[in-house]
């Protein structure tokens, strides 16, 4: 717990004349991960949607060879902008040849993957991934992913699509495709007999072991040539933004053009805040990686709500609603926060505050010169445990 002598915010552990014990049945296990949710702070209010999804409440689809669970609108139903998928290959087996309408943003959990594509020009793509990577397939392009060999035996990774009525299980899976046109047509069209289209699945395979790849080489086709821009971004070789309190790496269009979709790997030490703020172009979607935070999400006519997350779990943020994430932990907090835009954006409440006349703040909020003193003008979007000194620096 991370509770200054400032901090009027209820601890378990403190005497509170608000509420009572309860009597009825409880849930410890449950309560000991939701804190705040047990005993609000008193400046929570009103009726802020369910904003927490742990992946450990979705059901598990188990196949050969992997899994996967989802968090889309039927688990979380504020999430309508995003949904995402965790899934898990072990080595060689394969998330079948599929496309799908929704983009699909990517991050590589654990482990290693071999991926391909082929674009509309008939341009070709194949990439290697590993822990911290990226990939991005826009809507209708089709895709695959194979697990590949590893200390991890495959790869297990996370999945954000455009839209949060998404289902993993509807898909367009070339099994399930050909498995439903008339065998004769697939004849005409592979310029085969019939007879040599008996082995054809008679449904879909989505997950399943499949062959081992070849090469790397091998395994890159000649063609029309590479897609123009690369469907992968490897995160961890970009620079971090490393300030007190963590770091943050942002990867939109600026350093992942293929993407239309935008993300940022927030790394915060125990204490430390992710600061006020808010985002001026859509909802947030995040998931939590590893650690311990907490989040307040303030929505207007007085409302906010507070919600404690772990790893593992899913975070949400509407469009507009202020809010900060601090680390409760021991350990370093680490999230990612995915937006639909192609361009990262946030709007720092302290860079507010410091471009803004200081007197017209100052009788906003009956504030001293020394609080205005202690922000930047440039923005801060991870901050250090602790006050800043008395009278600011
Ligand atoms: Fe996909
Ligand atoms: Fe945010």
């Amino acid at each position: 717990m991370s509770s200054t002598p400032q901090d009027d915010r209820p601890a378990a552990s403190m005497p509170d004349t608000r509420g009572a014990d309860i009597i009825g049945p409880r849930n410890p296990a449950r309560e000991a991960q939701d804190p705040f949710t047990l005993r609000p702070p008193s400046t929570d209010k009103g009726t802020i949607p369910n904003l927490k999804w742990s992946f450990a409440d979705s059901h598990m689809r188990l196949e050969e060879g992997g899994w996967a669970r989802q968090t889309t609108v039927r688990e979380l139903p504020i999430a309508k902008e995003m949904a995402a998928v965790n899934m898990r290959l072990r080595t060689n087996v394969a998330r079948e040849m599929h496309w799908h309408k929704e983009a699909e943003w990517s991050y590589v959990i654990k482990g290693k993957a071999r991926l391909t594509a082929v674009d509309q020009e008939g341009r070709t793509f194949i990439a290697d991934v590993a822990e911290g990577d990226l990939w991005f397939f826009p809507g209708g392009i089709p895709h695959s992913i194979q697990g590949l060999q590893s200390d991890l035996d495959g790869v297990e990774f996370l999945l954000v699509f455009d839209d949060g009525a998404f289902s993993e299980d509807s898909t367009f899976l070339i099994t399930d495709w050909l498995a439903h046109t008339p065998r004769d047509i697939l004849a005409k069209n592979f310029r085969v007999a019939e007879a040599e289209l008996a082995h054809l699945p008679s449904k879909e395979r989505y997950i399943f072991p499949a062959a081992a790849p070849a090469s790397f080489a091998e395994d890159t086709m000649a063609g029309a040539g590479p897609v123009p821009q690369s469907f992968v971004h490897r995160l961890m070789a970009q620079e971090a933004n490393r300030m007190p309190g963590g770091s943050v790496r942002i990867a939109d269009e600026r350093v992942f053009p293929a993407s239309t979709m935008s993300a940022a790997l927030v790394e915060l030490e125990p204490g430390g805040l992710r600061e006020l703020h808010w985002h001026p172009t859509g909802d947030e979607w995040q998931y939590y990686i590893e650690g311990e935070g907490r989040m307040t999400v303030f929505g207007a006519e007085s409302k906010a709500r507070t919600f404690d997350y772990r790893a593992g779990d899913v975070g949400y943020v509407p469009y507009a609603m202020g809010h900060y994430i601090e680390n409760t932990g021991q350990e370093p907090l680490r999230f990612l926060e995915v937006f639909r835009s192609s361009r990262y954006a946030d709007v720092s409440l302290n860079q507010w505050m410091k471009l803004t006349p200081p007197e017209l703040v100052r009788s906003h909020l009956n504030i001293g010169q020394s609080v205005l003193d202690g922000l930047s003008k440039d923005k801060h979007p991870v901050l250090p445990p602790g006050p800043q000194p008395s009278g600011g620096v």
